[in-house]
């Protein structure tokens, strides 16, 4: 089974946790672009989704399902998103397609985060994937020194500017044994917009895409 399989699978599979009459939170990347596919089905039966990307709003609309502004949506029952790496405490590095930032506010607004993986996704330790941080451009270099600080290595993700203008630093040779704590630190650096790291508010539902079918954690 390849991996677009598992993908497939997993996303299909989160068609499950959609409503009738519902308004959901769209992730971004691959995985979800099967989930937004599936979602078209059964478009009529939804009342719009909060979007997380430029990317992902272009799909939705392409497909003709309502993009909903987040400002006029109070909450909403799912989030549904995949992720880079995610632990078994369903802690997530996220932000590879460097969306991370519109994701982190979509998914604070919902009730419930139902994470979309192949099963290369799921890992022991975080870090392995290089974490991803958006910061304001100025203060690109004074953040990559204060990340180095923290013993990783931050790399600027060249000619990467973010949906929200922002640059993108992916810090490589960090072993996450303390996701939380590490959330915090770097969300305290000055010039910081967003950490790729999803672990104050982790993951609700696991569905990941093995070989041998989809596995669903809670
Ligand atoms: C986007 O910025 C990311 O957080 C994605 O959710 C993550 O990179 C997973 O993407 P894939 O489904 O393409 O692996």
């Amino acid at each position: 089974m390849t991996q677009n399989t598992k993908k497939l699978n997993a996303a299909r599979e989160a068609i499950k946790y959609v409503q009738p009459n519902c308004i959901l939170g769209v992730g971004t990347g691959s995985t979800v672009n099967f989930f937004i596919d599936a979602l078209a089905d059964i478009k009529d039966k939804i009342k719009g989704a909060v979007s997380s990307s430029v990317a992902s709003t272009e799909r939705l609309k392409a497909l003709g399902i309502k993009v909903l502004d987040l400002n006029d949506v109070e909450s909403f029952d799912i989030y549904v998103d995949g992720a880079d790496e995610i632990n078994h405490q369903m802690d997530m590095i996220k932000g590879g397609g460097a969306a991370l930032t519109r994701e982190k506010i979509v998914a604070a607004v919902a009730k419930s985060f139902v994470c979309i993986v192949d099963d290369s996704k799921v890992v022991d330790v975080l870090g392995k994937f290089p974490l991803p941080v958006e910061v304001i451009p100025m203060a690109r270099a004074y953040v990559a020194r204060e990340l180095n600080k923290l013993g990783g290595q931050a790399v600027y993700r060249e000619g990467c500017v973010t949906d929200n203008g922002n640059h993108i630093l992916d810090v490589h040779g960090l072993a996450i044994t303390d996701p939380k704590e590490l959330e915090k630190q770097i969300n305290a650096i000055a010039g910081v917009v967003t950490v790729g790291l999803f672990a104050k508010r982790g993951a609700d539902v696991l569905i990941i895409g093995k070989e041998a079918g989809v596995e669903v954690i809670k």
